[in-house]
C-alpha cells in the first residue's frame, strides 16, 4: 500500500533522505521546511499522512498539528520528534495526531508506522462509506409513501426516535417492519452504534438464547470457546428482535429481565452482564392475542407495548402503490437508461388492483421483473408475472372482510367503498376523468374534489 506523504522538516540533510527513502519504497513525496509552507499544500493537495517534526521554527508542530485537524479531520498526522518525551508524545496524540516515532530512526520503523497509518486511513473511509450507505437506506425520504397511514406512522417514528422507549412494531410480511425498525434507529443519538437484528422464528430454543445472550466456555456440547451474544453486542445501539411472538415462554422471563432491568448472565455463566440497548421488536401476530391464547407472558407484552406502531397492508393503503411503482422502478431501470419506463395504464390498473398478501416486498420483486421483461417501449401488463396476468379487477369490488371485526366506522368503511368504485370507474375510463364522472353520475368537479380529498392517483390521472 503506497500513497501521498508530506514531510516537514527544517533539519535539510533528514528531508532528503526522508524523501529519496520514501521514494524508492514507492511512496509519493513532497517535502517543506516550516508548517506555514506545509498548510498551504495541504489545503491545496490531498496527502494521506503529514509527517511532521515536533520542533520547527516558526510555528511549532502541535500548532501545525491542530491547524491541520482544523481543516480535515481526516488527514493522518504522525510526528516525528529528537526528545520524546511522554508528555509531548500524549499532548501530540490528544490533539490528533495518529502516531509518532522517535528520531533517529530506521527506514524499516518509519515504513511500518506509515504502513499502519495508511492502513487505518483505508479502513476509516470504507466504515464511514458503508455507515453512510446503511444511513441512507433508512433515510425518511425513503420510507415511501403518501397515505395517511404511513404519514402516522413516520410521525411515530420522529417522535420516538431519539428517546429510549422501547417500541413494538406490528406488520404483515413485507409491510417494511425492518425498514421502520432501522429508521428508529438511524434517527436516534444510538445511529453511529451498532444496530443488531435477531430474527427468532429462524432459530430453535438453544440457539436463540445462546444467539440472544452469548454463553461461556463448556456452557453445552460444542460450546468450545465463550461467545458474546447479540444483547452484548448491541451495547450502546440498538437490537432489533423480528418475530417476537417466536420467543418461547421459559425465555421470555430472561428478555422481562433485560427489559426491566438491563442485565442478564450468559449461557452457563454466573457474571451479571449489564448492556446500555434499545429495544425494538416486531411480530406479524396480535400480541393480545397470543397472551390470552397463553403463548405470550402479560408482563412481556406490557413492556414491550409501550409505543406500538401499525404498519397497514398496502391493500389498505392503495394509494401508495403508483409511488412505490416509481421508487422501485428507479432502483431497478438500470443506470445507463435515462428515462424511466412507461407504464401502461392496464398494468396500472391491475397493479393498483390487486391485493398485494406480500405487501411491500411483493410489490418490489414484480418490479424487478416487470423491468427484466419488459419491451422497448416500456411495461405492459405480459411484462409481469404470470399470476398477475390472471388478476380479474372487476371480482371482489366491495366485499369487505368483517369477520374479525368487533367494531367498525361507517365513514371508513364508507370511505374504503368509494375509493374501490372510483378505482373501478378509473379502470373502465381508462383513466379519463369526464368519462369517469359520466360513469358515477356525478359533475366532474365533485369527481376532481373527491379524488383530491381522497388522495388518490394523483401519479396516474393529471
Ligand atoms: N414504505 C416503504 N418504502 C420503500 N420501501 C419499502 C417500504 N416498505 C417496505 N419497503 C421495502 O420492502 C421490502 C420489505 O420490507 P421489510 O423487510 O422491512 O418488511 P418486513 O415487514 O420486515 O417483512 P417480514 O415480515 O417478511 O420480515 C424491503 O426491501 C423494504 O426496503
Ligand atoms: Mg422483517
Amino acid at each position: 500500500m503506497s500513497g501521498k506523504v508530506l514531510i516537514v522538516d527544517d533539519e535539510k540533510l533528514m528531508r532528503i533522505s526522508l524523501e529519496s527513502q520514501l521514494k524508492k519504497e514507492g511512496y509519493s513525496v513532497k517535502s517543506v521546511d516550516n508548517a506555514l509552507d506545509g498548510l498551504k499544500i495541504v489545503k491545496s493537495e490531498e496527502f494521506d499522512v503529514v509527517l511532521t517534526d515536533l520542533r520547527l521554527s516558526g510555528i511549532s508542530g502541535i500548532d501545525f498539528l491542530k491547524e491541520i485537524k482544523k481543516y480535515n479531520q481526516e488527514i493522518i498526522v504522525v510526528i516525528m520528534t529528537a526528545y520524546v518525551t511522554l508528555e509531548s508524545a500524549v499532548s501530540a496524540i490528544k490533539e490528533g495526531a495518529y502516531d509518532y516515532i522517535a528520531k533517529p530512526f530506521s527506514t524499516d520503523e518509519l515504513i511500518i508506522k506509515l504502513q499502519r497509518a495508511l492502513h487505518h486511513k483505508n479502513t476509516a473511509a470504507e466504515v464511514n462509506r458503508l455507515r453512510k450507505e446503511v444511513q441512507a437506506e433508512f433515510e425518511f425520504w425513503n420510507i415511501i409513501g403518501k397515505s395517511e397511514e404511513i404519514g402516522k406512522v413516520l410521525e411515530t417514528v420522529k417522535s420516538v426516535s431519539d428517546r429510549d422507549t422501547t417500541v413494538l412494531i406490528r406488520g404483515e410480511s413485507g409491510t417494511g417492519k425492518e425498514k421502520i425498525a432501522g429508521a428508529i434507529h438511524y434517527h436516534s443519538s444510538r445511529k453511529n452504534s451498532p444496530f443488531i437484528r435477531v430474527s427468532c422464528a429462524a432459530l430453535n430454543r438453544e440457539i436463540l438464547e445462546s444467539e440472544l445472550f452469548g454463553h461461556e466456555k463448556g456452557a453445552f456440547t460444542g460450546a468450545v470457546k465463550t461467545r458474546r451474544g447479540r444483547f452484548e453486542l448491541a451495547d450502546g445501539g440498538s437490537i432489533f428482535l423480528d418475530d417476537v411472538d417466536d420467543i418461547p415462554l421459559d425465555m421470555q422471563v430472561k428478555l422481562l429481565r433485560v427489559l426491566q432491568e438491563r442485565n442478564f448472565e450468559r449461557v452457563g455463566g454466573e457474571e451479571t452482564l449489564r448492556v446500555d440497548v434499545r429495544i425494538i421488536c416486531a411480530t406479524k401476530k396480535d400480541l393480545l392475542e397470543q397472551v390470552k391464547e397463553g403463548c405470550f407472558r402479560e408482563d412481556l407484552f406490557y413492556r414491550l407495548n409501550v409505543v406500538l406502531i401499525h404498519i397497514p397492508p398496502l391493500r389498505e393503503r392503495r394509494e401508495d402503490i403508483p409511488l412505490l411503482i416509481n421508487y422501485f422502478l428507479k432502483k431497478f431501470v438500470s443506470q445507463y437508461e435515462d428515462a424511466l419506463p412507461d407504464i401502461s395504464q392496464e398494468t396500472m390498473n391491475v397493479l393498483i388492483a390487486y391485493d398485494w398478501p406480500g405487501n411491500v416486498r411483493e410489490l418490489e420483486n414484480v418490479i424487478e421483473h416487470a423491468v427484466a421483461f419488459s419491451k422497448s417501449k416500456g411495461i405492459s401488463l405480459d411484462a409481469l408475472p404470470e399470476y398477475l396476468r390472471k388478476v380479474d379487477i372487476k371480482t371482489d369490488l366491495l366485499s369487505m372482510d368483517l369477520s374479525d371485526k368487533q367494531n367498525i366506522s361507517l365513514q371508513d368503511a364508507l370511505t374504503e367503498v368509494e375509493k374501490k368504485l372510483i378505482q373501478w370507474a378509473y379502470q373502465k375510463a381508462s383513466g379519463n376523468q369526464v368519462k369517469m364522472a359520466e360513469i358515477l353520475g356525478i359533475p366532474r368537479t365533485t369527481l376532481r374534489n373527491r379524488l383530491i380529498k381522497l388522495q388518490m392517483f394523483e401519479k396516474a390521472v393529471s
